[in-house]
């Protein structure tokens, strides 16, 4: 019940000398996306991303709840208030950018593609569209592949197939039910150790990382960017790139 007395808590402790109470942001990730972002075997997020974010909150005096979803619904969850930011390799877009806002930029990757490691393919054959491609749903992959092979006639939609998230996309790979599979080159770096696939070639993409947020929330925006810039600079960037082999 609602007693209208505002200076105690529920215990009957006095509040006055309680700390001010910290904001609380849920992250959204994807969970399936090393080195940046993935639940590891105790059901813990982790990744390069994540310790990022856990750093800037921390410094910036925020606390984070970090949350896994399907990529394809990311977006969609940021603006119905379901998560506060998107911290998980989401490329700068003009696209997204017309929906979201974004940080600075924290990386910069190009697109990879895998193959298995017995396959004969080149990277010619990749991009005269001579294969069945596998990628994740609403990724830039993804729009690489329809602007480059299917825009121009030198692939069918049909041999596009997309998956929830790139494992999927890996293991039908091995599976043989793709020739190929596009995706960005960190992540399939992270993603094919120990299995029998090889990294056929790189695209040049040069895309840029950030942190994408709902548009109104500029205060938000203002403290990861300031937390990003301090990460960036101090000896905690140098370890996590050491600890996720990162560049
Ligand atoms: N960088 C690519 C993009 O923004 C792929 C990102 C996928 N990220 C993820 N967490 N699954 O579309």
């Amino acid at each position: 019940a609602i007693s209208g007395c505002t200076s105690s808590s529920p215990s009957g402790e006095p509040t006055t000398t309680a700390p001010a109470e910290k904001p609380l942001y849920i992250v959204g990730i994807d969970g399936a996306y090393p080195p940046y972002s993935w639940i590891d075997d105790k059901g813990v997020a982790t990744g390069f991303d994540v310790e990022s974010i856990e750093w800037i909150a921390a410094e910036q005096g925020f606390e984070v709840k970090v949350q896994a979803m399907d990529w394809d619904s990311i977006i969609p969850s940021l603006l119905q208030k379901k998560i506060d930011m998107v911290y998980s390799g989401m490329t700068i877009t003009p696209e997204r950018l017309e929906q979201v806002n974004f940080s600075m930029t924290y990386w910069i990757v190009n697109q990879s593609v895998a193959v298995r490691e017995d396959s004969t393919l080149t990277l010619d054959d990749v991009k005269d569209g001579k294969v069945v491609m596998g990628t994740q749903s609403g990724c830039t992959a993804y729009d690489w592949i329809e602007e480059n092979l299917v825009a121009t006639g030198k692939l069918p939609e049909e041999n596009v197939k997309v998956y929830k998230n790139i494992q999927l996309a890996l293991t039908d790979l091995q599976n043989g039910r793709v020739d190929a599979v596009m995706y960005d080159v960190p992540v399939i770096r992270t993603s094919i150790e120990g299995k029998p696939l090889k990294v056929l070639g790189t695209i040049p993409t040069g895309e840029e990382y950030g942190v994408a947020v709902r548009k109104e929330d500029t205060a938000l925006l203002a403290d990861i960017n300031e937390g990003l810039t301090k990460l960036m600079a101090s000896e905690k960037w140098d370890e996590l790139k050491e600890k996720y082999e990162m560049e």
